[in-house]
């Protein structure tokens, strides 16, 4: 059992520190495989993921050591090019350690990662990408075997701008005597971190954060050290929990850049998001927000990873608002959820028609995945009365130390853990 007790009806008011981006640490720890030389990374989040990854990186040889917010990965000694299935299912993002596998040896097998809670999640964009890219691939009983079988100069387009394909497409094209455009690339900010730490260990990639990314090959790789990015959807949810509490916060370590179209959305809620100099913002709720119309887009259009906890808001929102989800064919399981909680919403395949009433009011729910788990909170804090949510270690795969953050906040949390 591992329950999260919130207290509503507080507003939340404070200042609280973003942590390192949870997916701009998972592909850089992947891509330290490129290299025989030590890679030190800085402010990383200590997270269940980033912990699962750390076992994916010691699982295949590789020596890991965790100094607080800092992970020094030794990969010397790599003795496998094998992700085995119990790993793989841990966390769909260990399959980022392919193309570094594919990049540093020229092989890998991975076991597939099959589905999750929000969506089927293939990975024909990423296959695709690595034989355009020369390596013969092929996927037998549950595996993914890849191998370099021959070389040249390419042009990729992706038919949609994954952003696991595009940064397994880079660790796979960066060690090599050929160059290679992919276009169609994804432009999230977890792209531009992953080109700034493969060009610091010495590769030559431009374009990161536009649509179209070339890379020149380089013979090898060296060890570097590296500060991860601001979790931008840590700040996103903490501005989100201000705006539904009528509360005053001020969030710290952010970059303003990477939050304008969550910024933008908050605004117009008639919440009020004031950019300070330097790394914070500061969230104003109002007594009465509006409501307003999302959909989500790949980078820099509204992210999915955004779009429960601004449910969970709206739903406290007096008013009609209409969200459609185009990334993620599932990912509404936090409704039902919400719907326990008094919210009006009805669904109609990817669109959600929410017609928010004044305030939620406590109730057992549960967390069925990382963000529908943020959300929770947020409707929690935003409504009266206890709410209990189960299944809470959801939450621990990408929020540090929260309940701690949440008190620093003035809110009531608490776990229970039998
Ligand atoms: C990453 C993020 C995740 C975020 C998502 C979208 C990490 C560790 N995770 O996930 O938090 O929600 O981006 O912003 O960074 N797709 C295919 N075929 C493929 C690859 C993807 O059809 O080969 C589809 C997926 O099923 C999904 C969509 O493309 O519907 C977006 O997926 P993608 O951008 O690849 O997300 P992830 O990298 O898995």
């Amino acid at each position: 059992m591992n329950k999260l007790f919130i207290g509503g009806g507080m507003r939340v008011r404070g200042r609280v520190r973003v942590s390192g981006s949870k997916n701009a640490t998972l592909p850089i720890m992947a891509a330290c495989l490129l290299t025989r030389k030590e890679c030190v990374l800085h402010q990383v989040p200590d997270l269940d993921d980033v912990k699962v990854m750390e076992d994916v990186l010691v699982s295949l040889g590789a020596r890991v050591k965790r100094e607080n917010g800092t992970l020094i990965i030794n990969p010397e000694n790599i003795t496998s090019y094998e992700l085995p299935e119990h790993m793989s299912r841990k966390m769909r993002a260990s399959n980022l350690v392919m193309g570094a596998l594919l990049g540093r040896f020229g092989k890998a097998r991975v076991s597939y990662p099959g589905g999750c809670a929000i969506g089927q999640r293939p990975m024909d964009i990423h296959l695709k990408g690595f034989r355009e890219l020369g390596y013969t691939i092929g996927e037998y009983y549950g595996y993914i075997e890849g191998y370099a079988s021959s070389s040249s100069d390419c042009d990729i387009m992706l038919d949609f701008p994954s952003v696991g394909a595009t940064e397994n497409l880079m660790m796979a094209a960066v060690i090599s005597k050929n160059n290679t455009i992919i276009r169609n690339a994804a432009r999230e900010p977890e792209i531009v971190d992953m080109q700034n730490f493969l060009n610091r260990m010495g590769a030559k990639i431009r374009g990161a954060g536009l649509d179209v990314i070339r890379i020149e090959g380089v013979n090898e790789l060296n060890g570097v050290e590296h500060e991860v990015i601001p979790d931008r959807i840590e700040a996103g949810t903490f501005m989100v929990m201000a705006a539904a509490s009528g509360g005053d916060v001020v969030i710290e370590n952010v970059v303003a850049e990477h939050l304008v179209p969550v910024t933008a959305k908050i605004r117009e809620t008639g919440a009020e998001v004031i950019r300070y100099n330097g790394s914070a913002l500061r969230v104003l709720g109002k007594r009465k927000l509006g409501p307003v119309d999302i959909k989500t887009l790949p980078y820099p259009g509204f992210p999915t990873d955004m779009q429960p906890q601004m449910m969970a808001l709206l739903s406290g929102v007096e008013g009609t608002s209409v969200i459609v989800e185009t990334i993620f064919e599932n990912r509404f399981m936090h409704v039902n959820e919400l719907r326990r909680m008094g919210a009006d919403i009805k669904i109609e395949g990817r669109v959600a028609i929410i017609k928010g009433k004044n305030r939620l009011r406590g109730a057992t729910v549960e967390a069925t995945d990382l963000r529908a788990g943020a959300a929770l909170i947020v409707a929690a804090i935003g409504g009266t009365g206890e709410t209990v949510i189960d299944n809470a270690y959801h939450i621990d795969r990408g929020y540090e130390k929260i309940e701690e953050k949440l008190r620093s906040l003035g809110i009531t949390a608490y776990r229970i853990m039998t």
